[in-house]
This record gives C-alpha cells, structure tokens and sequence, in this order.
C-alpha cells in the first residue's frame, strides 16, 4: 500500500513537472512584469512610440513646468496645454520671456519663461504637442 502511494505521488509530480521550453516560456511571459518603467526612460519593453518621445530634448526641460501642467500637459494650476499647436505655445512662451501680460496669472510664467533660450521654446512646443 505504501508503495502505491509512493508511486502515485511520484506520477503526478512527474506530470507536474516542467520541460525546459515550458518554463522559458513562463520566464518570457513574466519578463516584461519585472522591468518597472517610468515614462520617458528606455526601457526593453519600451514600443517605438515612447522611444520616440524619449529621445526629445524637451522632454527634460518640461520636467520643472509638470507640476503646474501636468505631466502631460493636462493642466493643474495652469491651463491644459495638451492639445495646442507648437506655434501657439512658442508665442506664449516668447511672450512670457518678454514680461507680457496674458492672462490674469502672467506673472507665475515670467520666472518660468525668463531663462528659455529659442532652442529651448521649440523644444518645449515640439514636446508638449508629442502628448
Ligand atoms: C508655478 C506654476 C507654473 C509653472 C511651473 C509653469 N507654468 Fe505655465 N502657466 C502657469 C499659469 C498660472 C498660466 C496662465 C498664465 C496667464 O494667466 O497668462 C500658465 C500659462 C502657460 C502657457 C499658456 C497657456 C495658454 O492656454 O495660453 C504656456 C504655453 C505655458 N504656461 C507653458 C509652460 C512651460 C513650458 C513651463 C515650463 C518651462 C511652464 N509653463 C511652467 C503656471 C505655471
């Protein structure tokens, strides 16, 4: 009896076990859970569409404008920018930068805009209308 039972563990563990393949195949399909991705950072399982975001140069002069816009421009303490032309956030952003009013609130974006360079305001449109 004893033998019996032996026999039937040693059965259904063998029919429990995995080949070598199945158990590259589960490491494959998990693969992507351990990789913890923050947006904008390559990372393996990155689609060509992130990567292209990546590796705008605007992308990290957003960073300090995120926490009244949004990461994604949706808006916050200042208005949503998501979903504006390029040419139209370049002017506001060379407006800012020359002290012009705008809206009520102008003098919460003069100190953001003051040091942007040319370069930097086309960087910033070109990424804010990537959202
Ligand atoms: C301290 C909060 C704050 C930060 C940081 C900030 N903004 Fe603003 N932003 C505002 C507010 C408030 C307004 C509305 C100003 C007004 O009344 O004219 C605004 C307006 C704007 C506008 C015009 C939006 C429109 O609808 O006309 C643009 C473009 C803009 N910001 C871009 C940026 C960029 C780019 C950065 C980073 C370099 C940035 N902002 C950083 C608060 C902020």
């Amino acid at each position: 009896m004893r033998y019996l039972l032996v026999t039937i563990l040693a059965l259904s563990a063998s029919a429990f076990a995995q080949t070598d393949e199945q158990r590259a195949a589960i490491a494959d399909r998990i693969k992507s859970f351990s990789n913890v991705c923050v947006a904008g950072q390559g990372c393996g399982g990155a689609s060509v569409a992130d990567a292209a975001v990546a590796s705008l140069p605007g992308e990290a002069k957003y960073a300090g404008c995120a926490a009244c816009h949004g990461p994604n421009g949706g808006g916050g303490i200042g208005p949503a920018l998501a979903g504006r032309e390029a040419d139209y956030i370049v002017g506001r952003l060379t407006a800012y930068r020359a002290n012009e009013m705008v809206g009520a609130q102008s003098a919460l974006m003069w100190g953001q805009a003051a040091a942007l360079s040319d370069d930097d305001i086309r960087d910033l449109a070109e990424y804010v209308t990537s959202f």
